[in-house]
């Protein structure tokens, strides 16, 4: 695939506003309180690291990796841990930090499965939400922006684990014409 199949959706420099804006936000919410930031790999490390650049709130930060059965663009509901926190989040303040909802599969699992060892709250931030795909009820607490039902890549995400380094979240040619 040539680096030209792409189309820019949102550029570095509006999501590098919006994510100083969430955290402000997070910020603000979080005063004097304990967060512990719990990213899911891979695709939302370039969020999580932005963000947490951007907290005035002291904050840990932990890694889960997940992996859903299925294709690289549709995801199964299946989840499966392939990594898990190092660290106990029994009465501790959780945000997940997440790179996008689309199904909302993955983070229903997630949430559910960390609910499970009883944190002080849980709540999630999500960069990006594309509302029209969700097959449960899932919202996120804090949401940069709402996307249309595109395929997108960059800013973290990938297709086939490609393109998670380019600096805008980009739409992907390819499927422009199929969705
Ligand atoms: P969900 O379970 O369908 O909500 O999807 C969760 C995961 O699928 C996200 O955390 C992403 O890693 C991946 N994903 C969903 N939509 C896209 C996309 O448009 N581009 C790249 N990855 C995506
Ligand atoms: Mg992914």
């Amino acid at each position: 695939m040539k680096v030209e199949q792409v189309r820019v959706l949102l550029s570095h420099k509006e999501i590098k506003e919006k994510v100083r804006e969430l955290a402000g936000t997070i910020s603000r919410d979080y005063e004097g309180k304990d967060l512990l930031l719990v990213c899911v790999l891979k695709g939302s490390v370039v969020f999580l690291c932005d963000l947490m650049r951007e907290l005035k709130v002291p904050v840990e930060i932990d890694f889960m990796a997940v992996s859903s059965y299925g294709s690289s663009t549709v995801t199964s509901g299946v989840v499966r841990i392939l990594k898990d926190l190092n660290t106990s989040i029994e009465n501790r303040n959780v945000l997940i930090v997440e790179d996008i909802i689309d199904s909302g599969l993955t983070l229903s699992y997630l949430c559910e499965n960390l609910l499970s060892r009883n944190p002080g709250s849980l709540r999630i931030v999500t960069l990006l939400d594309k509302p029209e795909r969700r097959k449960v009820e899932i919202k996120p607490d804090y949401c940069g922006f709402q996307i249309p039902d595109k395929f997108i890549v960059g800013y973290g995400l990938d297709y086939n684990e490609k393109y998670r380094n380019y600096p805008d979240v980009c739409v992907l040619l390819e499927f422009e014409s199929g969705l």
